[in-house]
């Protein structure tokens, strides 16, 4: 039985971040600026409490300054559109994010587009979106950079290969979708009313799994050799009370099947952390017109 190539996200993220210390530093002593990154949070997920916290962490770790702004849940909208208008002012902030989801009052779309489009380091603004999806210099959501990533580390020049990505979120799929594209990839977008699902991914060299189903892509789907990026972070129950972090593809079926494969956790994961605070560094490099590689529009 063959065994794939197991792509890990932990290490490649921990290079990435390498780089991107050396980088703040040579910033901070050269230009005397400190690249700094706001996250907001409002109300009390405890999962995006976790993620904000690990980004947090991990800023201040390559040497970035980080400001954290958590909100209760019942904030009113105008409070939160009234501190973006402040960080978007603010010349200590490069970056800002905002995590989501938001509580149900708040309308996301009207945050995400109050968000100055030079500091919307998840690329998730309306001029980001269509910057990417016309070939232009934006600034490219976190979690298909990380993916595009890995894949070109992995296989080099992807142009002229089959990939498919399996949903179609703002977040992942489509803006992935568009990077695949723009590498020269035959691409299709499979969703919930994709007809024979098996049969599109059976046909793909690339397989980018977005859909939040735990382990719904099964191993016998995937083409022999195929790489595999499984960006699904699903919790799910055992038989005995515990927990278990698993991907949206049946990781034990694929892997003996796929090329080569991330693994969850540890493999898209660490990569969107690490891809966030290389957006950071570009958006700070971009705004202060630094010469150095991450404020190019080549991003790989
Ligand atoms: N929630 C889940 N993923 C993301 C992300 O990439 N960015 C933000 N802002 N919120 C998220």
């Amino acid at each position: 039985m063959t065994q794939a190539k197991i792509i890990d996200g932990t290490l490649f993220s921990a290079g990435l971040r390498d780089t991107i210390t050396e980088r703040v530093h040579h910033i901070r002593e050269t230009h005397h600026l400190v690249p700094g990154l706001a996250v907001v949070l409002v109300g009390e997920d405890p999962a995006s409490q976790v993620y904000v916290r690990n980004k947090n962490k991990r800023a201040a770790e390559c040497g970035m300054a980080s400001f954290e702004h958590v909100l209760p849940a019942d904030t009113p909208e105008a409070q939160v559109l009234t501190l973006i208008e402040g960080l978007n002012d603010d010349p200590d902030v490069h970056g800002i994010l905002v995590q989501l989801p938001l509580p149900r009052h708040i309308d996301s779309q009207k945050v995400i587009e109050a968000i100055r489009p030079d500091k919307d380091v998840d690329g998730f603004h309306p001029w980001n979106v269509g910057k990417l999806a016309s070939g232009g210099v934006g600034m490219i959501p976190c979690t298909p950079l990380g993916s595009l990533m890995m894949l070109k580390d992995h296989l080099g020049d992807l142009a002229g290969a089959r990939a498919i990505v399996v949903g179609r979120s703002n977040i992942v799929g489509k803006p992935m979708a568009h990077l695949l594209l723009r590498e020269s990839c035959t691409v299709t977008i499979a969703h919930s009313q994709t007809r024979d699902l098996a049969g599109e991914v059976a046909r793909a060299d690339i397989v980018v799994a977005a859909v939040g189903k735990a382990e719904m892509i099964r191993g016998a789907w995937i083409k022999p050799g195929a790489t595999v990026i499984d960006v699904g972070i699903n919790r799910i129950a055992l038989p005995d009370g515990k927990t278990r972090l698993v991907g949206d593809v049946a990781f034990a079926e694929a892997v003996t099947v796929a090329g080569a494969i991330t693994p969850v956790p540890g493999g898209v994961g660490p990569m969107t952390i690490a891809c966030l605070l290389r957006n950071t560094l570009t958006a700070c490099a971009r705004l202060h017109r630094l010469d150095i590689p991450e404020a190019e529009g080549r991003f790989v």
